[in-house]
């Protein structure tokens, strides 16, 4: 498989129950060493996305917008790392050592990933969130190599595309 072909899934999102939907879906295929960006304006849904993915992936107890710690690690059917780099410059970032979540044995989620474009690794999903409405979001998931195109392809399959 080539690795720079890229899959595009779009979902339509009108409730926070849309999606979560879409995180449930993901965090029941997700596996070890799945990292997933989460771009999108303030308020957009990044948080509430993963929330969502983190209960499904069977996290018990509260998980807050790790802001103010860039990383907050969890535990459920896999460890679980939710990122949020807003804060932090691409240099700081780099300090961090990343790679050692990207590619652990757990499931990496990082909002404002596109601070962090250079960083991230070159297979993984990215979604971009997009307020539409007080409650509508155009959802675009977005594949960099496999596993994630297959990903990709089943949410097409499922869902079909919503423009
Ligand atoms: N369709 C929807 N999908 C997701 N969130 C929604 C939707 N409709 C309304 N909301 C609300 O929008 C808000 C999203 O806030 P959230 O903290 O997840 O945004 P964020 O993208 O993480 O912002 P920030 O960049 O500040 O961290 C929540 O209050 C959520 O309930
Ligand atoms: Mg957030």
């Amino acid at each position: 498989m080539d690795n720079n072909v890229e899959t595009v899934f779009t979902y339509r999102s009108y409730s926070l129950r849309d999606t979560e939907l879409l995180a449930a879906e993901l965090a029941g295929a997700a596996t070890a060493g799945m990292v997933i960006g989460l771009d999108g304006d303030l308020g957009a849904g990044k948080t509430a996305f993963s929330q969502g993915f983190a209960r499904h992936l069977g996290v018990q107890g509260i998980v807050n917008s790790p802001t103010f710690t860039i990383i907050k690690e969890y535990e459920g059917r896999l460890p679980l790392y939710h990122m949020d780099v807003y804060r932090i410059s691409l240099e700081e970032a780099d300090e961090l050592g990343l790679d050692e979540y990207f590619f652990g044995q757990g499931v990496c989620l990082v909002e404002w990933s596109s601070i962090i474009a250079e960083l991230m690794p070159p297979r993984h999903l990215h979604i971009y969130i997009e307020t539409a409405g007080a409650e509508e979001r155009l959802i675009t998931v977005k594949a960099a190599g496999e596993p994630y195109g297959g990903l990709c392809r089943a949410l097409t399959e499922k869902w079909g595309i919503q423009e």
